[in-house]
């Protein structure tokens, strides 16, 4: 599956199916099918889409099968309605749930990391998007326990990952005794206190689905909070860096990818008010970050195979700085289907 272009390259970089970005290439290719109806789109998102299975023939190993599943599997349902995509989805909320901790509260995202950083249970604000596969599973066959886990997780991080500031740690780490929060860190940020921008795009865009899935105030109310201190700090440009904290700014990277995350998020969020100043503010805000994204300064045209170009993926380990990056491809064909679609008046999801 594409993963990234680095600067001088003009293909996509492969990787397989269990890496964390794998779903978003079938997610592009079902969101182009979508747009255009075409047939041979159709099988191409189909064909990328089943080799996916083969993330469940391994122990679940961190969170992110809901990036992986959901935006691959979960959209071909969404536009097929095909039985085998609903029991494989089925299958991966049960998966996903295995990681849950009710000692916490909430899902452990990175095992791996309990003894490589000493962190017993961890969990990042990521961690978010992958509860639409448990809300949705709750829904159609699944357990009702995965929408307890859902809010649960989701009204933990509220406590833990939020600062009062409302920007975001990326990692809360509890205690596995008696569950206790022992402290934030923000692992791909440029500190632990700073404001890692993709973060602040993951707390909006999964505050803003929690309160769809559940209609609890509390959740758009954060969503709201977060994506008010987004743009308060979003820099001259429109475009966050990679980390609003990053002192080198202004030559700092930038990274579309938050850009695109938090737009599509902010487009729903605009759904969900009912005064009109505010549905403005959200949607405008949103409207105005992709059409920065579609000048020659962000998109590639044909310069390489990506839509973006200037996505930031793991600045402190030195990885996709200032590459094409396929998620920040993925959030931006959504966030425009979106448009259309609130343009046109008809449902998001
Ligand atoms: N979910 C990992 C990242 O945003 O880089």
């Amino acid at each position: 599956m594409p993963r990234n272009i680095y600067k001088g390259q003009t293909d996509w970089n492969l990787v397989g199916v269990h890496d964390w970005t794998s779903g978003f290439w079938p997610g592009v290719l079902w969101y182009a099918y979508e747009e255009s109806g075409d047939s041979e789109i159709l099988a191409d998102a189909q064909r990328f889409t089943e080799p996916l299975r083969g993330v469940l023939d391994v122990p679940v190993d961190n969170h992110d099968l809901g990036f992986m599943l959901y935006c691959s599997f979960g959209n071909g349902l969404r536009l097929t309605g095909d039985a085998e995509y609903q029991d494989f989805l089925l299958r991966a909320a049960d998966s996903l749930a295995t990681l849950y901790n009710p000692k916490v509260g909430t899902i452990l995202s990175w095992p791996a990391m309990r003894e490589k950083m000493n962190w017993p249970h961890n969990t990042i604000i990521d961690n978010l998007i992958n509860l639409e596969l448990l809300f949705w599973a709750s829904k159609n066959g699944g357990s009702q326990d995965l929408y307890a886990m859902a809010v649960k997780h989701a009204e933990t991080c509220m406590t833990a990952l939020v600062r009062p500031d409302y920007s975001l740690y990326h990692v809360a780490v509890f205690d596995t005794i008696d569950g206790h929060f022992i402290k934030g860190v923000t692992h791909q940020g440029y500190s632990d206190d700073s404001m890692w921008a993709r973060g602040q795009g993951w707390g909006i865009y999964g505050y803003t689905m929690c309160y769809r899935e559940t209609n609890d105030e509390r959740f758009l109310e954060m969503a709201m909070k977060l994506t008010d201190k987004f743009l308060e700090r979003l820099p001259e440009g429109g475009i966050p860096y990679w980390d609003f904290d990053d002192p080198t700014i202004p030559n700092a990277s930038k990274d579309a990818s938050a850009a695109a995350v938090a737009a599509s998020g902010m487009l729903e969020l605009s759904t969900f008010m009912d005064n009109a100043g505010l549905k403005n503010k959200y949607k405008n805000a949103a409207i105005k970050m992709l059409e920065i994204l579609s000048t020659d300064e962000y998109l590639s045209k044909d310069k390489e195979q990506s839509f973006l170009l200037h996505s930031t993926g793991h600045h402190p380990n030195g990885t996709e700085i200032d590459a094409s990056i396929i998620y920040a491809d993925y959030y931006f064909i959504e966030a425009l289907t979106r448009l259309k679609k609130i343009n046109s008046g008809s449902n998001l999801n």
